[in-house]
């Protein structure tokens, strides 16, 4: 992505790997600082998955993979049996930071599976594999972007919850993607913005992906959706996606099942954007993900910056108020009008059109 810091514009990637270096945007600064960081053992890069420091399922998913290549360079120098207990154990420590988007197990297994033959030859494929879950996730969004821009009509006004922008995967995003190659081609278009309490990936992520690119959108919070679509001004939906079922029920952040339940009371057309890799084919329908549930904290208060700049918390409720944070919800298939992915855009019965793309 292109970011403008102050006078010079940088073409980013949201993390990527150097060596055993992982250098990734810190989602937590933003929108009110740019800063990269870097970490430089697996432990830390699922440090990093845990903490948000980044989010999204690819970008999650990613960042699993390249933990994995991080691990592998670490244990080069043990004997057959202890690189594979290794492997082992950093696979378990990156699979326990997150438990929804399934991008992750889908990385660390095909790094685990990649692990074989003599031990150098262990780390060479392990790297390899976790530089092409990279460079796969590169080519979807940008697949997703071409697909769904077809969708986007001259004119319209695209609401979207949550970050499934640049930031949730390498770049372009899943369901910013369309809506990014659908503005370059020329069109129309004004996204409606959800804040997405409690962490506000809307109003601080995607606002500012918008921001950058000079698409023009407004934020609402999240109670603000039905307003607009009872009054004809939204003309899509598009959501990006956790964990999709083999039967095509979506995890996508809080919030976004009543978004489609109001899409279709509405008769406005709601598409979720997703990879390949965010489906689950094990999973045979939503009632099988596991929603992550995350502190209470996080619905009590709010982060943000002062006029001065300097980041503070403010408490909302009175302490000790009780609270529930489940992260994700899942909205079913029914309400779902398309998914796009990087094989083009399936359609209803998804159980047939998910087998018939993806396999399984
Ligand atoms: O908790 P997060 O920020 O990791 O949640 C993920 C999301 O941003 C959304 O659910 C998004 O729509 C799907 S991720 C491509």
């Amino acid at each position: 992505m292109r970011v403008k810091i102050g006078e010079e514009t940088r073409e980013v990637r949201t993390l990527w790997r150097e060596g055993r270096t992982v250098w990734m945007i810190d989602q937590r600064k933003l929108p009110h600082k740019f800063e990269i960081t870097a970490t430089n053992h697996h432990a830390e890069t699922a440090d990093a998955i845990r903490n948000m420091v980044l989010r999204g399922a690819g970008a999650i998913g990613v960042a699993g993979a390249y933990g994995m290549a991080q691990a592998a360079m670490e244990a080069e120098h043990l004997k057959p049996e202890e690189f594979e207990g290794y492997l082992e154990t950093a696979a378990e420590r990156l699979r326990r930071t997150r438990p929804t988007a399934v991008n992750l197990f889908h990385a660390i297994d095909r790094c685990l599976r990649a692990a074989s033959g003599p031990v150098q030859e262990r780390v060479r494929r392990v790297v390899s594999e976790a530089d092409a879950v990279a460079e796969e996730d590169l080519a979807a969004s940008r697949r997703i972007g071409e697909y769904g821009a077809a969708l986007i009509g001259d004119g319209f006004r695209v609401l979207t919850h949550c970050n499934a922008g640049a930031l949730a995967f390498i770049d372009y995003g899943t369901a910013l993607s369309p809506i990014r190659f659908a503005h370059r081609q020329g069109k129309k278009v004004f996204v409606y913005v959800d804040e997405t309490r409690p962490r506000c990936q809307g109003a601080r992520l995607t606002a500012w992906e918008l921001q950058q690119e000079g698409i023009p959108y407004a934020v609402i919070v999240d109670n603000a959706a039905g307003y607009f679509m009872s009054r004809g001004e939204v003309d899509m939906v598009i959501v990006g996606a956790d964990r999709i079922a083999a039967n095509g029920d979506v995890a996508n952040k809080i919030g976004t099942y009543e978004k489609a339940v109001l899409a279709r009371e509405n008769g406005i057309p709601f598409y979720v954007a997703a990879p390949r890799m965010t489906f689950d084919l094990g999973c045979g329908t939503g009632d099988e993900i596991e929603i992550e549930e995350r502190d209470a904290e996080e619905v009590l208060g709010m982060w943000g910056v002062g006029e001065d700049g300097a980041p503070s918390r403010v408490l909302i409720a009175a302490r000790g108020t009780p609270a529930r944070n489940p992260a994700f919800d899942v909205t079913p298939a029914r309400y779902v009008t398309g998914v796009i992915t990087e094989k083009g855009v399936l359609r209803p019965p998804y159980s047939e059109s998910i087998r018939r793309t993806f396999g399984g």
